[in-house]
């Protein structure tokens, strides 16, 4: 089985050669997978020219392919090997359908078996049935337009896909829970027409663009035309200028994005807690008049969503609830209209998040999301947005975005606590500190213990407190960077069973507040060093429990979530590099999952 997200391109014009603008394009797209990638053109004799490599598009070399209509794809496999075979755009029998996909389709294996009868299938994806279903209805005498809305309702799941035919000088893209966006530019008097998974992969030649929304077509040829395909009708869509600065983002002096982007928190906190002091006071009210509020989020952002859960019962003595995005369906019998959802998002587009507020929005219950990416699908599906302007987030391991949405989080529960000026004090003072922190000093002493442990297999981190989701996000950090296997508990857990993992010189990072939970947590660390743990504690202060010290700045509890967190996230960078790993795009994963 072969479950896969990507990136889509599809682009439309009568002029210029469709193959550069589509490799561009899947380089922007890369952060939502980067396994293999190819891409399918409209030759001028009327066949379908397809190239397919396995590898990244801003690494790989692929054989140029002449035409000027063609759809493109970048992919990341969860299940189904990284093949040339599995690489997207797929075909049918006749080899003059192509298909481009995202999402899921759920019921694949009972459509597949059928075709299977009289079918020929070249991959082991579940993409393959769709170039094979509309095949069939073509057959049967449909239009190709009706026969991709006939295909597209057979699907199960969150899917959209795009769909080039050798015999019409079209392209037919089908949405049903997965975002496609189409963008348009004229230029000396001709079209040319984009379509995409994301603005991101076209918005350094258009900022003009009509969003496709779900249960629609659209088919492109000179201007594009929108239909929603269980009426049939065709649908007016407002064509909007999109008012994003799309200067291509470059990794500066620095060796990695992701150095860079742990460096940018010298600047990125500040921005988040830039936040219109009205909407804030608003979204409080709802939050102290709400009955229950949840808190949803996948990998990263969770671990923020779980941190909310202490600030706001320490700042604003609120209860709210962390649920991670992909188990939010199971709470969906506590939702009211009363209630309130918020959704923590670097990207915007992740599918478990869009799927948790499709649930919040059918029981009526209101949507508040902190987001990066402007004009998300999130944020477009929000009743209130904030933006924490990080700025684009490239590496793969998310750091400034996550500081930055914590700072937001705080900022709210200040706000629920009608003390917004204190907390935004509060904040600026921290982001001063931050800012000192990060000095190149700072980084080579982390560096230098980074050197003494790397080889390790094994890492526990623990914290109390707000410290604790913190430790399970440090694990994050470390694991998907570095490929150590580490894992993150709250300080009090260890003895309850992690501790008998404890051998000589196991690495165990210490996240330490001074407050109440101080003493606690070197107890901790204590108990572990008495078993053969190597301590690194970072704390505001030395103790003799720590073999190595990483000094924070002294902060309340709260806001010891970014200051421990940081020195983590450069640990985590410098443990990756050590052990000779692409940092910016670690083994499997991708930067925006776009996939339940
Ligand atoms: C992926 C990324 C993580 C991120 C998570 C949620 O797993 O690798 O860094 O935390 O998705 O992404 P989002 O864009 O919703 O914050």
């Amino acid at each position: 089985m072969d479950f896969i997200m990507c990136g889509i391109i599809g682009f439309w014009n009568i002029e210029k050669q469709a193959f550069p603008v589509i490799i561009d394009s899947l380089k922007k797209l890369e952060y939502r997978g980067y396994d293999s990638f190819g891409l399918a053109v409209l030759s001028e004799s009327g066949s379908l020219n397809i190239e397919k490599q396995v590898g990244k598009v801003s690494e790989t070399k692929c054989n140029e392919v002449s035409g000027k209509i063609g759809i493109g794809h970048t992919r990341w496999a969860t299940h189904g090997k990284v093949t040339e075979k599995n690489t997207h755009p797929h075909i049918d029998c006749s080899r003059k359908i192509a298909v481009v996909h995202n999402g899921i389709i759920e019921n694949f294996q009972e459509l597949r078996n059928e075709l299977l009868r009289t079918h020929k299938f070249f991959s082991e994806t579940d993409t393959e049935v769709i170039p094979h279903l509309i095949e069939d209805e073509i057959r049967e005498g449909f239009s190709l337009k009706q026969a991709v809305i006939n295909t597209g309702k057979k699907l199960k799941g969150r899917n959209a896909f795009v769909v080039l035919h050798a015999d019409t000088e079209e392209i037919i893209a089908f949405r049903n829970g997965s975002p496609l966006i189409v963008g348009l530019k004229k230029i000396n008097g001709f079209s040319e027409i984009f379509i995409a998974s994301d603005i991101q992969a076209f918005l350094h030649e258009t900022k003009e663009v009509m969003y496709l929304d779900d249960d629609q077509i659209v088919i492109i040829k000179e201007k594009p035309e929108f239909y929603d395909i269980n009426t049939n009708e065709k649908i007016e869509k407002r064509l909007i200028k999109i008012d994003i600065d799309f200067s291509p983002v470059t990794k500066g002096d620095y060796a990695h994005f992701m150095l860079k982007e742990i460096m940018d928190q010298k600047q990125t906190l500040m921005k988040a807690i830039n936040q219109n002091d009205r909407e804030l006071m608003h979204v409080a009210e709802e939050i102290n008049n709400s009955r229950g509020v949840f808190f949803i989020g996948c990998g990263t952002a969770a671990r923020v969503c779980h941190t909310a859960e202490y600030v706001f019962s320490s700042i604003a003595d609120k209860h709210v609830n962390f649920v991670p995005a992909s188990e939010f369906g199971n709470y969906k019998h506590f939702l009211l209209p009363e209630t309130l959802v918020i959704a923590i998002s670097q990207s915007g587009e992740t599918a478990d998040v869009l799927e948790a507020l499709k649930i919040a929005k059918e029981k009526g219950s209101k949507v508040i999301s902190i987001v990066n990416v402007q004009e998300s699908s999130v944020s477009k599906i929000s009743d209130y947005v904030f933006h924490i302007n990080a700025g684009p987030e490239k590496a793969v391991a998310s750091t400034k975005a996550t500081t930055s949405q914590i700072a937001v989080v705080i900022l709210l529960a200040y706000a629920c606590s009608g003390m917004l000026r204190e907390g935004d004090r509060l904040l600026v003072d921290l982001a001063a500190k931050v800012n000192d922190m990060l000095n190149p000093r700072y980084s080579e002493h982390i560096k230098n213990i980074a050197e003494k442990i790397y080889q390790k297999e094994n890492m526990f981190i623990i914290g109390r407190g707000v410290n604790y989701p913190m430790a399970l996000e440090s694990a994050i950090k470390i694991m998907e960077v570095s490929y150590i296997h580490a894992q993150g508990f709250g300080g009090g857990e260890l003895k309850h069973g992690p501790i008998a993992l404890i051998e000589e010189g196991t690495p165990v990072i210490v996240l330490v507040s001074n407050d109440v939970s101080r003493d606690e947590i070197i107890s901790n660390a204590i108990e572990v060093k008495s078993r053969g743990a190597k301590i690194i504690g970072i704390a505001p202060e030395n103790n003799e429990a720590f073999d190595y010290w990483i000094k924070t700045p002294d902060t309340s509890e709260i806001s010891s979530s970014i200051v421990n967190l940081i020195p983590v996230q450069l640990l985590a960078y410098y443990l990756g590099i050590l052990r000779g790993h692409n940092v910016d795009y670690p083994r499997s994963l991708a930067k925006s999952v776009t996939v339940k």
